[in-house]
């Protein structure tokens, strides 16, 4: 049995002050029944894991190297140190703003996982993708390109999260989230091997709300939720981790 992940990322929102939504989703939710990792900008990580909630926190990039000279990047071993258990890597909005590769994005996770942290890595398509009917190839290429071969249970989790749906309130039929979280896990297992890809928990992305994540989270091979503008309120987000325990 996977438990289930509920993934908050911020992106570029919170203040200080957001730290009184942690504590009322905790409030909410002493005791989760699932996993909860809560993604803020940078700065508020010290903050947010000296709470004390019955969450993880998480950064949302790092760099692939371990220190140097790299002006605005954020180590691994940092973001570790400041009390954060994982980080996302590869989120689409970081391979178009920034260019990132898959390539990068594998380099990325190595980092993370050599800094003890979970690599929360993201693969998706664009809506011009999916029309031309390449969504598997697009996805398990990410894949391929961007899960270290040295990835377990412990330090991966896969992200599915279609371009297309995030922010957009659009969401993939229930059959086109089951149909590519099962292709995922076969890629896995071919990449890595059987027992390790049933054991990674896979995630899906994109316009989940407390509508919705009921339903998103019984379809097969769905483990959770990475889950963007609906985790910035506890108001928000707590129906979601309620979805997830
Ligand atoms: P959204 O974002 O929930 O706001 O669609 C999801 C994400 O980008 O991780």
């Amino acid at each position: 049995m996977r438990r289930k992940i509920a993934a908050g990322n911020w992106k570029m929102n919170g203040l200080p002050g957001s730290a009184a939504e942690i504590e009322a989703l905790a409030k909410a939710h002493p005791d989760p029944g699932c996993d909860v990792i809560i993604c803020p900008p940078f700065p508020l990580i010290p903050a947010f894991a000296a709470l004390g909630a019955p969450f993880a926190i998480g950064a949302q990039d790092c760099h692939a190297a371990e220190k140097g000279a790299h002006t605005g990047d954020v180590s691994a071993q940092l973001i570790a140190a400041m009390g954060a258990k994982a980080v996302i890597v590869g989120h689409s909005e970081r391979r178009t703003d920034h260019g990132e590769t898959s390539d990068l994005v594998h380099d990325k996770a190595v980092a993370a996982q050599g800094a003890g942290l979970t690599a929360i890595v993201c693969v998706g398509e664009t809506l011009a993708e999916r029309e031309a009917g390449q969504t598997l190839d697009i996805v398990n290429d990410q894949l391929r390109g961007s899960v270290p071969a040295a990835s377990t249970a412990e330090n991966l989790v896969l992200a599915y999260e279609p371009v297309w749906a995030i922010g957009s309130g659009l969401v993939p039929t229930n059959d086109q989230i089951a149909e590519v979280h099962a292709a995922l896990r076969a890629e896995l297992a071919a990449h890595l091997d059987p027992a390790r890809a049933e054991a990674i928990r896979i995630l899906y992305g994109g316009s989940v709300k407390g509508s919705n994540a009921g339903e998103i989270f019984a379809i097969a091979n769905v483990d959770g939720g990475l889950v963007g503008g609906a985790s910035l309120t506890a108001e928000d987000f707590a129906p979601i981790v309620a979805a997830a325990g």
